[in-house]
């Protein structure tokens, strides 16, 4: 970051000044923040992520073979998106059900001046895969996480005591349920406290979903978030096809009225969650979400069963009954911190399941495995008990 300053400031100089500052600055090698780490994966594309120290050109090298034979950087309104550090590229047009090799560079940007731009060195990282599903396939796996509150130790600790290999690819993605910090204030926090445990763990091969909790939209960093992260759509609530199953994701936004003294009146939740009331709305309309053998909703706070306060009520009442009418088969949510198993009833047609956190004892790890006609949900508490084990056939 403190270099990153310093290259502002470069902008300001008469040249000669600039230049001199410069040959200091390359005594400071460019390098990798965190990264890379993989978004939205679907059967033809794929989001490739990663932080450099310092501002940059940054490309993918990939291919569907031995050789990195492409090459694809992102752009917009006809500029190579470059000058910049948090690197969000989308391979196009992969092929479906494959092994995909790539490895990300970034030549430093040294100093623009005018029109002339003086580059630095490229770093290039190692060679990673991942693999796109294919369009016909009917499996899905995923492990969900929610409510660590920064300690991101919880992520190896249960990935690993329940049966991540590292080798194996034991599941499809990784989903973070909501409240992974208490809150946001920098960069780095961001950084060490969430992309790089997912980094140094599976997130190179494996693509992860940040759910949005009430805790991430607190802080002074909790803006530049969505910076670092790739949804369908751009937008914390979306939806996604992936093997039998139609994932429906809401951002339940804070738990307390917009007027909260917590908020400084910078809040508009209740906006918020009715301009996703009528998303839902047209998405349980769609083809693709009919199509699905199975509809599965993550939302942090459950719209039932989660107390009384603005948050949880305001979701029931936007959201409440489209999700009945969507006909849903299930709900995964966190937010109450404590393992809880909710049948259908009179207010919601569909199971939900609520995982536990943050502290030893009351964690939690749900395994889903999805197949053409069967759904399980195995829920582990971090001791190892099995708290629920539960499959639902196609209705
Ligand atoms: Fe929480």
């Amino acid at each position: 970051m403190e270099n990153f300053s310093k290259i502002g400031a470069l902008t300001l100089l008469p040249t000669g000044a600039a230049l001199a500052m410069d040959d200091e600055e390359a005594l400071e090698a460019n390098s990798v923040v965190v990264g890379p780490y993989l978004q939205n994966i679907s059967p033809s594309e794929a989001t490739i992520m990663w932080v450099t120290h310092k501002n940059s050109f940054s490309w993918v090298e990939y291919g569907d073979g031995t050789n990195l034979n492409k090459k694809f950087f992102a752009y917009q309104n006809g500029l190579v998106q470059a000058n910049n550090r948090v690197n969000r590229i989308t391979l196009p047009k992969l092929k479906p059900g494959n092994t995909h090799r790539y490895r990300i560079v970034s030549t430093e940007i040294v100093a623009i001046n005018g029109s002339q731009y003086k580059f630095g060195e490229t770093i290039t990282s190692p060679i990673y895969t991942f693999d796109t599903p294919a369009d016909t396939s009917e499996e899905f796996k995923m492990v969900v996480f929610n409510d660590y509150h920064e300690r991101y130790q919880t992520v190896p600790q249960l990935l690993y005591r329940f049966g991540y290999t590292g080798n194996d690819k034991d599941f499809d993605m990784v989903v973070f349920n909501g409240d992974v910090f208490d809150d946001i204030a920098s960069e780095e926090q961001l950084v060490e406290q969430f992309l790089k445990p997912c980094v140094d763990i599976f997130a190179k091969e494996i693509p992860f979903l940040f759910v949005q909790g009430n805790h991430e939209v607190r802080g002074a960093f909790s803006r530049n978030l969505p910076d670092y992260l790739a949804f369908p759509n751009n937008q914390y609530y979306h939806a996604f096809t992936r093997g039998s199953v139609r994932m429906v994701v809401l951002d339940c936004g804070e738990d307390k009225t917009d007027d909260n003294w917590e908020y400084g009146g910078l809040a508009a939740f209740d906006q918020y969650r009715e301009t996703q009331r009528d998303w839902l709305r047209k998405e349980i309309e769609s083809p693709e979400f009919k199509a699905a053998a199975f509809r599965v909703v993550l939302i942090h706070i459950s719209p039932w069963h989660s107390g009384d306060w603005h948050g949880t009520l305001h979701c029931r009442e936007m959201f409440g009954a489209l999700l009945n009418q969507g006909n849903f088969d299930l709900q995964l949510s966190g937010h109450t911190h404590k393992y809880a198993y909710h049948k259908p009833d009179n207010d919601h047609n569909f199971p939900i399941i609520i995982g536990g956190g943050p502290i030893e004892g009351n964690r939690t790890l749900m395994k889903f495995h999805a197949t053409k006609n069967n759904l399980k949900v195995k829920v582990y508490k971090d001791d190892g008990e099995v708290l629920g084990d539960y499959s639902y056939n196609k209705k």
